[in-house]
């Protein structure tokens, strides 16, 4: 049932891949968007699940496609939540940057946070640091920790952040402790997967989205690591719209499977910009395409990397897949 839901889902961020690609380097973040939402929503619907959105791209009233609480899928298989971020890097493809991903997680229906979008505090770690450290520790101690932990010194760990100026203060006690940092430009779901994923970096922290959260949750769920966050509301607005979405204390940190509960969980990706995990839209003689894509499921743990040739024709302005495999 799950491989057969998985590779629906891989079409679809297929799609959206593609349809985005074509925004690569046009310094246009918002149609790179569109591009990627309108694909990815036309595809929905033939997906054998009864889905709701419950991460997606806003509330009802502002996103006229993939808002939260929308219902997609044929309504014929099973109930499921469904987090949604059909270009996750806007900014990254507008740039021509690396590490732009079309993706979706999709779980037993009430098994993942409504998370609201604002931003999260951080700590995603790979397999052997899962576990064993917290958010809520001094960072000086933490680190300290996953060197003890990986038996390595200090100056050998590395550590991604998001280089941003509300980071400056993590940063300093980064360079004072040591550690490699991996300044990131955007796109803190592969960041987080990165720690799973032999990359070379052992932690992600600081802030980012909180819808972001918990798809890398998602991630991280079925590849054996660990993720804390801690929402971050800026005023009463904020800390009455965590209420309204079912989270009765905005301010506690949030555990992996506060994110996502359970097991069941199914998380796809395709590639629109290369990455070290993920290669982006490669276009290929005779108006082809090839795309890299990845499926992971949380009960047994197996991340499949899946490789499609795609046959582009022009129609009625999109882009339409004939053939993958
Ligand atoms: P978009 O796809 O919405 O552009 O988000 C990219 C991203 O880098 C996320 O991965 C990250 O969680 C968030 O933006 C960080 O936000 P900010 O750029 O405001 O620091």
């Amino acid at each position: 049932m799950e491989s057969q839901l998985a590779l629906e889902l891989v079409r679809i961020t297929e799609a959206a891949a593609l349809a985005s690609a074509k925004w690569i380097g046009r310094g246009d973040k918002n149609n790179a968007d569109d591009a990627a939402t309108t694909a990815l929503r036309s595809h929905f619907n033939t997906v054998p699940m009864d889905g709701t959105v419950v991460i997606g791209e806003g509330e009802m009233d502002e996103a006229p496609m993939l808002y939260i609480g929308e219902r997609v899928g044929n309504r014929k298989g099973p109930k499921m939540d469904i987090a949604v971020d059909p270009l996750e890097g806007t900014e990254t493809v507008a740039k021509g940057l690396n590490n732009a991903i079309s993706v979706i997680a999709a779980a037993p229906q009430g098994s993942l946070l409504h998370a609201p979008d604002m931003y999260m505090q951080k700590l995603a770690v790979g397999p052997k640091l899962a576990g064993k450290l917290s958010l809520d520790d001094p960072l000086e101690q933490t680190l300290a920790k996953a060197a003890l932990l990986l038996d390595r010194p200090l100056t050998d760990l590395t550590v991604s952040i998001l280089d941003r100026d509300r980071h400056r203060s993590i940063i300093e006690v980064l360079r004072q402790s040591g550690v490699r940092i991996k300044l990131l430009g955007h796109g803190d779901v592969m960041a987080a997967i990165d720690t799973c994923a032999d990359s070379g970096v052992d932690l992600y922290i600081g802030s980012g989205g909180a819808p972001e959260g918990v798809l890398a949750a998602a991630a991280l769920k079925c590849m054996g690591g660990d993720i804390q966050g801690r929402l971050l509301p800026d005023s009463d607005e904020d800390i009455e719209r965590c209420k309204r979405m079912g989270i009765a204390d905005p301010k506690r940190l949030l555990t992996m499977d506060d994110m996502v509960g359970g097991q069941g969980v199914l998380f796809v990706a395709t590639g629109v910009t290369s990455g070290d995990f993920l290669q982006g839209v490669r276009h290929l003689p005779g108006s082809r395409a090839e795309t890299h894509s990845v499926v992971m499921y949380s009960e047994t743990k197996t991340v499949r990397f899946v490789r499609s040739v795609h046959h582009l024709e022009e129609q009625a302005g999109t882009w339409a897949q004939a053939v993958s495999f």
